[in-house]
C-alpha cells in the first residue's frame, strides 16, 4: 500500500468520524430541544377532579386580623431561647404554654381536640376525625428559638415584635413561631366556624428543636408509637417560597423538602511525645494534623449532583428558566457534569452537589516553647442524600491516609429517606394543591433541606415527611434565618394562617385524583 493511499484513507476516516460526531451532536441537540419544550406538560393540576371537601370561608374581619397579629406578636415577645441542650429558658417556655391556652380557647375547649404536654413544654394535640378509616396526618412546628442579641445589629430589639414598613421583626418570626401560631390559629378559626374534620390529625409542637429535639420530638414520637399510630404524612418546617433567590429562575418557587442531608461530626487527633522547642522533631503534632486537614479541604467529597432529588428540583422548574438555562435544566441527563462544575463554585450551590466538609475547630499547644504532645480538630460534614455516613467515614480515612491521625466519629446520622413526590403521593399533592389554591402563580417542586428539623425523629411513624411552610423569601431573607433582623410581613403571616386553614380542609379527601403521568411522560 502506497504512502499516499494510506494518507487519503486516514483523511477519509477522520472525515467520517467528524461527520459521525456531528450527527450524534445533532441528535442530542434535537432530543434536548424536544425535552426543553415538552417537559412543562406535567406542570398542570387537575383541580376539577378533586373530591369536594368542607369549604369553610376563610374571610376574616378587620378586628380578627388585628387579633391574629397581636397573638403572633405576643408569641414573638416570649424569649423561648434554647442556649444549649442543657440550658433553655424554662420560664419563657412556661409562659408560652399559658399564652397558647389563653389565645386559642376554641382548641382548648373543643371535644374534638385532646391536648397533652410532653416533657412539660412540648405539646401534642390529637384531633379526631369523623371517619376513622382514614389514616391521620401530622403537622409539626417548634416553639424554641436560637439566641439573639440586639448589639449584633438588629433594627429593633429582637424580642420586641415591633413593626417596620409592614414587617413584624423578631427572633422566631420565620423560625418557627409563624408555623406554631399559624397552625393553631388556622385550627382555631375552623373550630369556631363549626368544622368537623373527616380525617383525624395530630399537631406536635417541640420545645427543643434548635438543640436536637431529644426531649420534645423524640418523646412525642414515643407517645405516638406506644399508641400504635401510623401517619399518612408529616409536614414540618424546612423550605419556603423562594422569590428571586434561585438565579435565572423567573417567578416564585415553592420548594417542598422531601429529604434532609445527613450529618457527621468527626474528631481528628494526633498524639506525639512532648519535647522542647529547641530540639524539635521533624514534624510536630500540629504539623501532622494540619496536613490531614489540608488534604481534606483539597480533596472534596465526590460530586453527586443528579443522584438525589435535587435533580427533580431543577427538572420541575426547568420550564420557568429563561433560555439557555431552560435548555440545560431540561436536559440534566446531558449537562449534569457541566452543571455541577458550575454550581460547586458557590458555597450555597455546592451544598447540593456533594457532602460538604467544614473544619470548625482546631486546638493545640500550651506554651510557645513547648512542642505540643496533642493536637485535635473537629470537622462537620453534611451528607448528600446519595451517600451514607459509613461511606463518608471511609472516604475521610482514605483521604487522610496517615496512621498518626486518629479519626473518631463524635456523632452523626445518615441522610433522611426520600419521601414520595410523584402524582400518587398523597401528602405531596395535598400540599401542592393548597399552595396553588392560595398562590396560583407559584411553581411547586420537590427540594432538599441542607439543615435538619424535628421531623427527622418521625421516620418510624411514616415514610412521607415534608418540610415546607409558605414563608415568602426574597433576596436577603435567607440570611435572616438564625441571623439578624429576622422578620415576616403582616400579609405573609395572614397567608400562613389561611394556608393551614385550607390545608386541613384539603386533607379531608379520601383519595387524590388518579394520576395522568403516563400519558404525558416523554
Ligand atoms: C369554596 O367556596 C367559595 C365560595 O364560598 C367558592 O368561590 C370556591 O370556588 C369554593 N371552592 C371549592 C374548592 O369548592
Ligand atoms: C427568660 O424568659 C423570661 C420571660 O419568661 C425573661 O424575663 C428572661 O429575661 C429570660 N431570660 C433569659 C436569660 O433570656
Ligand atoms: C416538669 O415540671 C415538674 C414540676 O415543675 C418538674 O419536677 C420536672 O422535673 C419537670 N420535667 C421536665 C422534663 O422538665
Ligand atoms: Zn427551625
Amino acid at each position: 500500500m502506497s504512502f499516499q493511499s494510506a494518507k487519503s484513507r486516514i483523511i477519509k476516516c477522520v472525515k467520517l468520524m467528524i461527520l459521525g460526531l456531528l450527527l450524534i451532536l445533532l441528535v442530542l441537540f434535537l432530543v434536548a430541544t424536544v425535552r426543553t419544550f415538552t417537559l412543562e406538560v406535567n406542570a398542570g393540576l387537575q383541580l376539577a377532579q378533586w373530591e369536594k371537601t368542607a369549604n369553610i370561608s376563610g374571610d376574616i374581619s378587620k378586628q380578627q386580623r388585628e387579633e391574629l397579629l397581636s397573638h403572633f406578636k405576643e408569641a414573638i415577645r416570649i424569649p423561648t431561647v434554647s442556649f444549649s441542650t442543657t440550658h433553655q429558658n424554662t420560664s419563657a417556655l412556661q409562659e408560652f404554654n399559658q399564652l397558647l391556652e389563653r389565645v386559642f380557647p376554641a382548641i382548648f375547649s373543643s371535644s374534638l381536640v385532646k391536648h397533652e404536654l410532653v416533657q412539660n413544654y412540648s405539646h401534642l394535640f390529637t384531633v379526631s376525625g369523623s371517619d376513622p378509616q382514614l389514616m391521620p396526618y401530622m403537622l409539626l412546628a417548634h416553639i424554641d428559638v436560637v439566641p439573639a442579641n440586639e448589639a449584633e445589629g438588629w433594627e429593633v430589639p429582637p424580642f420586641s415584635a415591633q413593626e417596620l414598613n409592614g414587617f413584624i421583626y423578631g427572633r422566631g418570626t420565620i423560625d418557627n413561631k409563624q408555623s406554631v401560631m399559624g397552625i393553631l390559629q388556622g385550627l382555631e378559626y375552623l373550630l369556631e366556624r363549626g368544622y368537623v374534620p373527616r380525617r383525624g390529625f395530630y399537631i406536635g409542637l417541640g420545645h427543643d428543636e434548635e438543640v436536637n429535639g431529644n426531649a420534645g420530638a423524640v418523646n412525642i414520637v414515643k407517645v405516638l408509637k406506644s399508641r400504635g399510630v401510623k401517619l399518612q404524612f408529616v409536614l414540618d418546617e424546612g423550605l419556603a417560597v423562594l422569590d428571586g433567590i434561585i438565579s435565572g429562575l423567573d417567578g416564585p418557587a415553592a420548594l417542598i423538602g422531601v429529604s434532609e442531608k445527613g450529618q457527621a461530626t468527626v474528631k481528628l487527633s494526633v498524639s506525639m511525645k512532648p519535647g522542647h522547642s529547641s530540639m524539635p522533631t521533624r514534624q510536630s503534632s500540629i504539623g501532622v494534623l494540619a496536613g490531614a486537614v489540608t488534604r481534606l479541604e483539597e480533596n472534596r467529597m465526590p460530586r453527586l449532583f443528579g443522584y438525589g432529588p435535587e435533580r427533580s428540583t431543577f427538572e420541575h422548574l426547568a420550564h420557568e428558566f429563561g433560555l439557555p438555562l431552560k435548555f440545560i435544566m431540561s436536559n440534566l441527563w446531558l449537562f449534569t457534569p457541566l452543571l455541577s462544575r458550575v454550581m460547586e463554585r458557590s458555597p450555597d450551590m455546592n451544598a447540593f452537589v456533594r457532602t460538604t466538609t467544614a473544619v470548625t475547630m482546631f486546638n493545640s499547644g500550651v506554651k510557645y516553647n513547648v512542642l505540643p504532645s496533642y493536637a485535635e480538630a473537629f470537622v462537620n460534614l453534611r451528607i448528600h442524600t446519595a451517600q451514607t455516613l459509613q461511606e463518608v467515614l471511609d472516604l475521610i480515612e482514605y483521604t487522610i491516609s496517615d496512621d498518626r491521625v486518629k479519626v473518631e466519629l463524635v456523632n452523626g446520622f445518615d441522610p433522611l429517606p426520600v419521601s414520595s413526590y410523584d402524582e400518587e403521593s398523597f401528602g405531596f399533592q395535598i400540599i401542592k394543591r393548597t399552595v396553588l389554591n392560595m398562590f396560583p402563580q407559584v411553581n411547586v417542586a420537590p427540594g432538599i433541606c441542607v439543615g435538619n428539623t424535628d421531623s427527622r425523629h418521625y421516620t418510624e411513624l411514616t415514610k412521607d415527611i415534608y418540610r415546607f411552610a409558605p414563608t415568602w423569601f426574597k433576596p436577603g431573607d435567607p440570611q435572616r434565618f438564625h441571623g439578624i433582623n429576622e422578620r415576616i410581613s403582616r400579609q405573609n403571616y395572614e397567608d400562613l394562617v389561611l394556608f393551614y386553614f385550607q390545608l386541613i380542609q384539603n386533607c379531608d379527601v379520601r383519595n387524590i385524583p388518579p394520576s395522568h403521568t403516563s400519558e404525558h411522560e416523554l
